[in-house]
């Protein structure tokens, strides 16, 4: 069957904020410990940095990356994790009833991120601390010296301040499973008052008020307008955490949820916007998609907390197959094509724990399927995302009443000339016949790449043993012809075509 994509050079949706190609790094399961971090490890460095994980994460692209959680936060004591490792208290982790070693903290955090070169989203614990803390913790990061809490930074030997720009005020504060549970207007009342010293201690910080915990929280919508009425002034970002499932055990119910994305932003924005309406104000709240991924097979309790109190122990171990991958594809799709609004996201989470990247301790590092959309989209999506015009033919979903099979989004990057286009197609048994016509971008456009994701076998995983089963591969079903391109999408495929 045939599709069509339009774009004009000259019409774009926004310059795309790269924080979109963000990750998480939570202490929880084996996150942290045996998955960026394994003293003895045969690859770790001098810090105890596992080498291989590095090597990968880097080829994942991840741009910036939250920390330290997550549920974890919000039971989190920031000291415990600073000063001389020896000294550091093992405790009791309430979210995710682990033993918490704290043998990796704020400052090696840092020296991870800048030996990757990406930018670190931090959190402040609003669960069972608040605003004081929150300052002390900044304090702490940022403050250049001269003061109790940053000379203690630099007696830690971190001489220069961390300058962390970005924070998020607590974590799913609506959620009955969060360490201190609060309704919108506590925390709307507590974020604001945080938000307000954190700023005092360095006005340059970004800040994120937590949105709901997922779509379908009971308080969904009444919340955000409630702790924006408190906030709104104070902060920069509302946050959205989503995680996709597959109930119905159907490919194509599963692929409709990439439109539920776009309306959860869409609302999101809206309710965001109502609240500035209310106060006259032309101030508008931008989107951090903070938490996002597949999260559906690795749930029954044993996935989620193990008897005994146990250190880094085998939670939330994921694994992902081709149809997740293209979930996963198809939801950058639609956040980049809301790049007006959604100006961070991070995938959750790194390693291990609904990880892209998995890792054995003492042993292999290896990418899972979803690694290669991620992977692709942080490389080759610069510049500003064209609006798109698709002519496609649809399917009805139980969840969704118009679904294109084709998904898509292009952005220009005006600097190189790069342009990039993604799409999936969606029809699962018909490949799809696409012609792109690129207006506005020159006469002559080079073809530099074109590559698919694709598998016969939906439920195809990458595995320690056989990490190579879900690849992509060149798509040599690509044609130029002036400012037309033309391609053949295999059916349940992810593609890529990169021009300049
Ligand atoms: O990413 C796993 C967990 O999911 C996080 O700790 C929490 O914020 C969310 O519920």
């Amino acid at each position: 069957f045939s599709t069509r994509l339009v774009i004009d050079g000259d019409f774009s949706i926004a310059q795309l904020d790269r924080r979109i190609f963000g990750t998480f790094v939570e202490h929880m399961g084996r996150c942290v410990y045996t998955g960026i971090y394994e003293p003895g490890h045969p690859t770790a460095d001098e810090n105890g940095f596992r080498g291989d994980v590095m090597t990968l994460t880097r080829e994942l692209g991840a741009t910036v990356i939250r920390y330290p959680g997550g549920n974890f936060l919000s039971g989190y004591n920031w000291e415990d994790g600073v000063g001389p490792k020896e000294k550091r208290p093992v405790r009791l982790d309430l979210a995710w009833y682990s033993t918490e070693t704290n043998q990796f903290g704020t400052n090696e955090f840092m020296q991870w991120c800048r030996d990757l070169d990406v930018e670190p989203m931090f959190a402040v614990n609003l669960g069972t601390r608040g605003p004081d803390e929150a300052r002390h913790f900044l304090e702490y990061c940022n403050h250049p010296g001269g003061t109790e809490l940053s000379e203690l930074r630099r007696q830690h030997g971190v001489e220069e301040p961390h300058g962390i720009k970005f924070w998020c005020l607590g974590n799913e504060m609506d959620g009955p499973w969060q360490i201190c549970q609060k309704t919108a207007d506590e925390y709307g009342r507590i974020a604001k008052e945080s938000a307000k010293l954190m700023r005092m201690v360095d006005p340059s910080i970004q800040l994120a008020a937590c949105g709901s915990s997922k779509h379908d929280m009971p308080t969904y919508g009444a919340w955000e307008d409630r702790v924006l009425e408190h906030c709104f002034d104070e902060v920069d970002f509302i946050s959205l955490h989503h995680y996709f499932e597959n109930p119905h055990e159907s490919t194509a119910e599963y692929l409709a949820n990439i439109e539920q994305t776009d309306l959860f932003i869409k609302e999101i924005v809206a309710v965001a916007d109502s609240v500035a309406a209310r106060r006259h104000s032309s101030k508008r709240i931008m989107l951090s998609f903070d938490e996002w991924n597949v999260w559906y097979k690795a749930r029954t309790p044993e996935h989620l907390r193990q008897p005994g109190w146990p250190q880094a122990p085998r939670l939330l171990e994921e694994v992902y197959n081709h149809e997740d991958a293209l979930l996963v594809g198809g939801a950058l799709i639609t956040m980049m094509n809301n790049a007006d609004r959604v100006k961070t996201a991070c995938l959750a989470q790194l390693a291990n724990v609904i990880g892209p990247i998995m890792t054995e301790p003492g042993g292999a590092a290896w990418r899972q399927t979803i690694f290669f959309p991620f992977a692709q989209a942080a490389k080759y999506a610069k510049g500003r995302v064209l609006r798109s015009l698709i002519e496609s033919p649809s399917y009805q979903a139980e969840t969704f009443p118009e679904v294109k099979y084709l998904c898509a989004t292009v952005v220009h990057d005006d600097e190189s000339g790069q342009t990039a286009v993604f799409a999936l197609n969606r029809h699962l048994s018909e490949a799809q016949e696409i012609t792109v016509e690129l207006r506005g971008l020159g006469e002559e456009l080079r073809l530099v790449e074109a590559t698919e994701l694709h598998h016969t076998d939906m439920k195809a995983i990458n595995t320690q043993s056989s990490p190579h089963e879900v690849w992509p591969e060149t798509n040599a079903a690509v044609t130029i012809d002036g400012a037309f391109v033309k391609a053949r999408f295999k059916p349940g495929s992810w593609n890529v075509i990169v021009l300049s």
